[in-house]
């Protein structure tokens, strides 16, 4: 299978979490614009990415960048948003102004469509309400596909055959998917049901926030909201034993810690969505498609990872 990388945007005017500076559009536009001459197939944002008045910006900022690149180089890339299922956007047309926010936003260029979560456990109708709203806009001539995040294994097949008996499909299924991320067995249930069913697998978070390209042998230092570096600190001595398999490996390769976490989705026939905001970040991972792991080196991978003693927290509202 071709290795595919999708680019994250989730820090994209998020101070909360990501300290984000208006500063840093330009180096953001840098980093867009390298992710389209490196080839990646995809871009992912969300309606609700931005904090406080940046609401939108990070689909605000894709749809400005869009603008400043060349046509080519537009027509090859896939623009994917998710829509947040809030408990008041409740209704067969909950989705149809957000929808058309985002469009505008993203400079008319939205391809995808995802459900961000699963309302399953707050409002058990409410996901089939706002996918009947998807639907209807694509028959009213909106042209996107659908696409589900953080669901699980059971709801997801109630989900395809849902779309199925309206013509329409899941195309893709993004959950959190790294060496780091919790219940592993799950996400690969999911895996199994995408495959069977044509649908793109998409692994978000594959780098833990970052934590997975900490040197094991250097303290962590790192210029970050407080939260960030609250969590780095914490999972600095619970990650280490499997950083340094991730070094070991790293090292025979002449490759980057983030490239070892990367094949780590790559072998299981996952598409990882990578946030990134610096352009040599995308020149490093770019180097991830001229290598693979082994069989032997992905085995050592996962045993360092089922024997993590602390492993990421997972969404809330992931179904089951
Ligand atoms: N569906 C959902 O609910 C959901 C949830 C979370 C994320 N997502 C999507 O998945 C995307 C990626 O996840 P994420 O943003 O949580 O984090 P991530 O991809 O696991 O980690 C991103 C961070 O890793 C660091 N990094 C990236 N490349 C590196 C390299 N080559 N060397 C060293 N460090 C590197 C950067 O930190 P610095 O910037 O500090 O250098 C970067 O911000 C998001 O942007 C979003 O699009 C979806």
């Amino acid at each position: 299978m071709k290795k595919k990388i999708g680019l994250g945007t989730w820090s994209w005017g998020n101070k909360l979490f990501w300290n984000y500076e208006v500063s840093s559009d330009e180096e953001l536009y840098e980093t867009f614009s390298e992710a389209l001459n490196q080839g990646f197939s995809f871009i992912d944002t969300a309606d609700s990415y931005g904090t406080g008045s940046l609401s939108g910006r990070s689909e605000k900022l894709i749809g400005q960048f869009l603008q400043r690149v060349i046509k080519d180089k537009q027509n090859n890339i896939k623009i994917a948003t998710k829509l947040a299922p809030y408990p008041w956007r409740i209704g067969r047309q909950a989705f149809s102004t957000p929808y058309k926010k985002s469009l505008n936003r993203l400079n008319n260029q939205l391809d995808l469509v995802q459900l961000h979560w699963s309302t399953e456990k707050y409002n058990p109708w409410q996901d089939f309400q706002l996918l009947n709203n998807l639907c209807d806009l694509i028959d009213e001539g909106f042209q996107f596909k659908i696409g589900l995040s953080n669901i699980g294994p059971k709801r997801l097949l109630r989900i395809i055959h849902f779309l199925k008996e309206k013509n329409k499909r899941v195309s893709s299924v993004q959950v959190q998917f790294s060496l780091l991320s919790p219940n592993n067995e799950k996400q690969k249930n999911v895996k199994k049901i995408c495959d069977q069913n044509k649908i793109d697998f998409l692994a978000y978070s594959p780098l833990a926030f970052g934590i997975l390209c900490q040197d094991p042998s250097k303290p962590g230092k790192r210029k970050s909201s407080l939260l960030r570096n609250f969590i780095f600190q914490t999972y600095n001595n619970p990650t280490l034993e499997l950083r340094k398999v991730m070094k070991e490996i790293s090292q025979a390769r002449s490759a980057s810690l983030a490239q070892v976490a990367l094949n780590w989705c790559f072998y299981q026939g996952a598409i990882p969505i990578v946030g990134l905001r610096k352009k040599n970040q995308v020149l490093d991972i770019c180097k991830v498609f001229k290598w693979d792991l082994t069989q032997r080196e992905f085995e050592r991978l996962e045993n360092a990872s089922n024997n993590c003693p602390k492993k990421m927290p997972g969404n809330p509202f992931s179904s089951l």
